[in-house]
Parts: C-alpha cells; sequence; structure tokens
C-alpha cells in the first residue's frame, strides 16, 4: 500500500469518526495516507456523531474535512428538529457540503414523504449557503434525479455517493452538475458497476470508500477503511485502461471543483 508512485488520492466519502475506528483511528489514518490519500470528506449523519466527526476533523486540519446534514435513514418523528440542529451548525462555521442527504426505501418505505421534505429543506439550505450537496440514494435513483431536475439550478452541485446506476442516470446526473462518487462496489463480481464504470469518461467520477461500511475486494464483508480508495482507483484504472497517476489526478481535479469552498494546498507522501 506505500504510496510507490507519487500520486494524491482523496476519498470523498468515509464515516472515520464511528466507533468501529476508535481502537486503531491513528494507525488507520496513516495508513490511508501511506496510500496516497490526501483528503478525507467526511459525511454526518445525524446529531449523535458531529462532536466526534468535528473533534476528528480538528486532529487533522487541512486534511479532514466536516460536512452538515441530515441522513435520511435518520429521518424520523423528530426530523424537524435535526434540522434545526443543521441549520444552526451551518450559521456558526464554514462546513465543505451539505450531506449526507437523500432518499433511502431500501431500509423504511413508511417515511418516505419526510424523506423528501427533508432532503428538499436541505437543498434549499445548500442553495443558501452555496454548499454542494452529498445524496444518499438507496432504491431511489429515478425520484432522487426527478427532484434534482425539479430544484435544479446553477447553485445546485455535488455528488450521487454511492452510485450504482445505468449510463443514463450518470449522465443525467452530471448534466445537473453532479459527479458520480465510485466505491468498493465496483470491485464485486456480478453488481454489474464495473461494466457500467468502464462506460463512463473520467471526468465524471470521484472516488470514495463509505468506510467503514462497502470494503472492496478482497475485503468486502470486512470494516473498510480509507486507503482501501487505492484499491478502487486500481479498479478504475483497470477498467479503463489507463495508469493509477491519470485517474488519481482526473478524480482528484474533480473533487476540487466539486468541494470548492475548501483549501487544496496539500503533500503527498513518497
Ligand atoms: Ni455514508
Amino acid at each position: 500500500m506505500k504510496n510507490l508512485v507519487e500520486i494524491a488520492l482523496v476519498d470523498t466519502h468515509t464515516h472515520l469518526y464511528l466507533k468501529e475506528f476508535d481502537a486503531d483511528r491513528t494507525d488507520m489514518m496513516n495508513r490511508a495516507l501511506e496510500a496516497g490519500v490526501v483528503k478525507f470528506f467526511l459525511p454526518n449523519v445525524d446529531s449523535r456523531v458531529i462532536d466526534e466527526m468535528l473533534s476528528l476533523e480538528s486532529a487533522f486540519p487541512g486534511q479532514v474535512h466536516a460536512m452538515m446534514g441530515l441522513h435520511p435513514c435518520s429521518v424520523k418523528d423528530d426530523y424537524q428538529q435535526e434540522l434545526e440542529i443543521v441549520k444552526n451548525w451551518l450559521e456558526k462555521r464554514p462546513f465543505c457540503a451539505i450531506g449526507e442527504i437523500g432518499i433511502d426505501l431500501f431500509w423504511d418505505k413508511t417515511t418516505l414523504d419526510i424523506q423528501i421534505d427533508a432532503f428538499r429543506k436541505q437543498i434549499a439550505l445548500a442553495k443558501a449557503h452555496d454548499l454542494p450537496i452529498i445524496i444518499h440514494s438507496r432504491d431511489s435513483t429515478e425520484l432522487i434525479l426527478d427532484i434534482l431536475k425539479d430544484e435544479r439550478d446553477e447553485r445546485l452541485r455535488g455528488i450521487l455517493h454511492c452510485f450504482t446506476g445505468t449510463i443514463e442516470q450518470a449522465a443525467s446526473a452530471f448534466s445537473m452538475g453532479f459527479y458520480l462518487g465510485i466505491g468498493g462496489v465496483v470491485t464485486f463480481k456480478n453488481a454489474g458497476l464495473d461494466k457500467v464504470v468502464s462506460e463512463l469518461p473520467l471526468d465524471w467520477l470521484v472516488l470514495e470508500t463509505d468506510s467503514p461500511y462497502l470494503a472492496p475486494m478482497p475485503y468486502r464483508g470486512k470494516r473498510n477503511e480509507s486507503a482501501y480508495v487505492r484499491i478502487v482507483a486500481e479498479k478504475v484504472a483497470a477498467l479503463k485502461s489507463l495508469d493509477l497517476k491519470a485517474v488519481a489526478n482526473a478524480t482528484t481535479n474533480n473533487s476540487k471543483n466539486i468541494f470548492d469552498k475548501i483549501s487544496w494546498a496539500y503533500t503527498t507522501l513518497s
């Protein structure tokens, strides 16, 4: 995993602040830095994890960047209060994005109406603060694209995180200012994402792990960590017959386009 070729990778979606990393967070960060990861973007989930997320950000200034938002799986009866907390934090200090937000119909369909309401309210917050949005969609890609069409304007932009859709859906998202977040699923046999990614222009893609979830092969089913974003980059390079550096350069540039409110000064370990 050592960064023998000097490359700069970005993990655009990683939950490094969760308890799964409590025992070895510093080692895990060092492995990621050695693998060439120069930036880590932390999506929020809900008010229960904000303190841990912000303390990880302060422990790695300039490398780890926090988002603010309410995850669709945390949209429950108290979601208006949760949105109030999101709103207050956005007024209190800068964040790199609003996330993760969206619609999840895999775990709970009964909350669809309030998930849509929370999603639209957070899109409005993103427009008001001129921030990108990081979208979680599960069993809901068409619905998400419909809402984006409706909300579309020159400020709306972001990432469709954990993209697993079709080439047509990717094209539609990109035309509305959204990059596709590619993670461990691209290494799974029979997921079909490898075929889709081999057809997508590199200009549309950013890389992510979604740690601790969705570890790539050969770690599938185990804890994921940010160092493995390099495995994702290698897989994308193989699918497109490119070298790793070309994939790193393009996806890191795309990440810069999206996260346009932070400083991109970084140094690579080599
Ligand atoms: Ni996530």
